[in-house]
């Protein structure tokens, strides 16, 4: 019988995360302080992050333990299965051979976890006793909540209005978990409040949302910020993703062509993918990378390589990175943790070292491929999660039309079970796709702040 799932046993969960910085064959650039422009160092990210993540942000080890508190929390959903996808590849006549991640078994039901635990760790080991953060999809607020009930941590999640609104079970799970969950733009801070003043019915971002919950930690002594994506230590706590990964396909006896995995600000894609394009790095076989992104949020395939400003009240260091202009508001489409302006520096360093290939598709479509992938898996995929699915499917059939038998691998990063309305909307026909004209990304970009190379 052929086999459908690769499980790994508990004691083979990785104990080190995968830090790519170690294996670059150039350094990102520097991150730049917005008033000097010159480069921060540890102290400037003090007020909003305890010093271990810190460390972790600029560290250059290729390997950093995960501590083992860590470890036994991870041991409530991981390893995580790694599934042959025999019913998909059926349906779709391919002769590629399809396996997908699946990191859904997640208390929250997403990737996020893997770094919302480790950081209300790192954080209540440095005596902290609030956090702030931002919600795009509720999966990441949902996971901090859960993280900060783990570690006693009080946690407020500002999430996007109109998540807020398309979804208020994630807002009653972030509750049950004992987080106090607040629709952005907010009359909380006075960032929020000016936004209020120029739109009253403004449908927020994840760039504003960034900015109050960022506010809020940089007032209150007591208080810090955890950011659920972009950040190289996020993107390093992600990567035990990849690293079992490799592991389950070693037992399956195949080796990836092609790695797949969505982005919104880069972190599931990068837990997925770092570790293998490390291997690569090292020397090790060369794949073809794919990064798939909303059509309607386009950051790294129509964005500029540029300094910008992570949130759009303009409270963060300056960081280069694939961007649409900080000011930027995607429309209000169905895939909420892909609605981010910018993409992680690092995933846009790589990038621009040829390291990877990034591809765009629209909402509708994505949807398509995630009901075709629900109706063969039987697991109904994460809006965000679609576009790893149809980036996937997109080359399963290239095999099919080049008669070629690769090995595909893809991250399916979240389930929907909070996200059903998204897929009555579809079957409704009520789901437009939305892109923007160069005229209307070039107004965008036009208030990126200016930096002398
Ligand atoms: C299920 C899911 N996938 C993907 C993302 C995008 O974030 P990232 O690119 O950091 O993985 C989110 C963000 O909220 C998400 O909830």
């Amino acid at each position: 019988m052929a086999t459908t799932q690769y499980l790994l046993d508990a004691s083979r969960m990785p104990k080190h995360w995968y830090n790519i910085a170690a294996d670059l064959p150039s350094p990102p650039p520097a991150v730049l302080h917005p008033g000097t422009l010159q480069p921060i160092g540890p102290a400037d990210l003090a007020p909003l992050f305890p010093m271990e993540l810190i460390l972790q942000e600029v560290s250059t080890e290729r390997e950093i333990e995960i501590p083992e508190p860590v470890r036994e929390v991870f041991k409530l959903w991981r390893p995580a299965p790694l599934f042959r996808a025999h019913r998909l590849e059926k349906a779709l006549g391919t002769p590629a051979k399809i396996y997908y991640k699946y990191e859904g078994v997640s208390p929250a039901g997403s990737h996020k976890p893997n770094t919302a635990v480790p950081q209300a760790w790192f954080n209540a080991q440095a005596g902290v006793k609030k956090l702030t953060t931002e919600t795009g999809a509720g999966q990441w607020g949902s996971s901090l909540s859960f993280a900060g009930s783990l570690f006693g941590l009080d946690v407020t999640v500002f999430q996007v209005r109109v998540s807020y609104d398309q979804k208020p079970y994630r807002r009653a799970l972030m509750e049950t978990y004992g987080a106090r969950c607040v629709a952005s733009p907010s009359n909380e801070t006075a960032y929020g409040r000016a936004v209020l003043a120029q739109r009253a019915d403004h449908p927020g971002s994840l760039g504003i949302a960034i900015s109050e919950a960022v506010e809020i930690a940089a007032q209150n002594d007591d208080t810090k910020y955890a950011l659920g994506s972009v950040l190289n230590h996020v993107l390093l706590h992600q990567t035990i993703i990849g690293q079992e990964a490799m592991l389950q396909l070693e037992m399956a006896g195949d080796d990836p062509d092609v790695i797949v995995g969505c982005t919104g600000g880069g972190s599931n894609f990068a837990g997925i993918a770092f570790p293998f394009i490390g291997q690569q790095l090292r020397g090790g076989k060369k794949r073809r990378i794919v990064a798939v992104e909303p059509a309607a949020c386009p950051s790294l395939t129509r964005g500029k390589y540029a300094y910008d400003f992570g949130d759009t009240g303009h409270m963060t260091p300056l960081t280069k990175m694939h961007t649409l202009g900080s000011t930027f508001t995607p429309p209000g489409f169905h895939a909420g943790g892909l609605r981010y302006h910018g993409m992680a520096p690092m995933v846009s360093h790589l990038k621009e070292l040829g390291l990877l290939e990034a591809t765009a598709y629209h909402q509708v479509a994505c949807f398509e491929a995630g009901v075709l992938f629900a109706r063969s898996e039987g697991i109904v995929p994460a809006p965000e999660a679609n576009h790893a699915v149809k980036g996937a499917i997109v080359e399963a059939l290239r095999c099919k039309a080049e008669g070629r038998s690769e090995t595909i691998l893809f991250n399916l990063c979240g389930h929907g079970h909070f996200d059903m309305a998204a897929y009555s909307n579809y079957f409704a026909g009520k789901l437009s796709d939305q892109s923007y004209s160069e005229e209307e990304l070039a107004m965008a970009l036009s208030g990126l702040p200016s930096v002398p190379a």
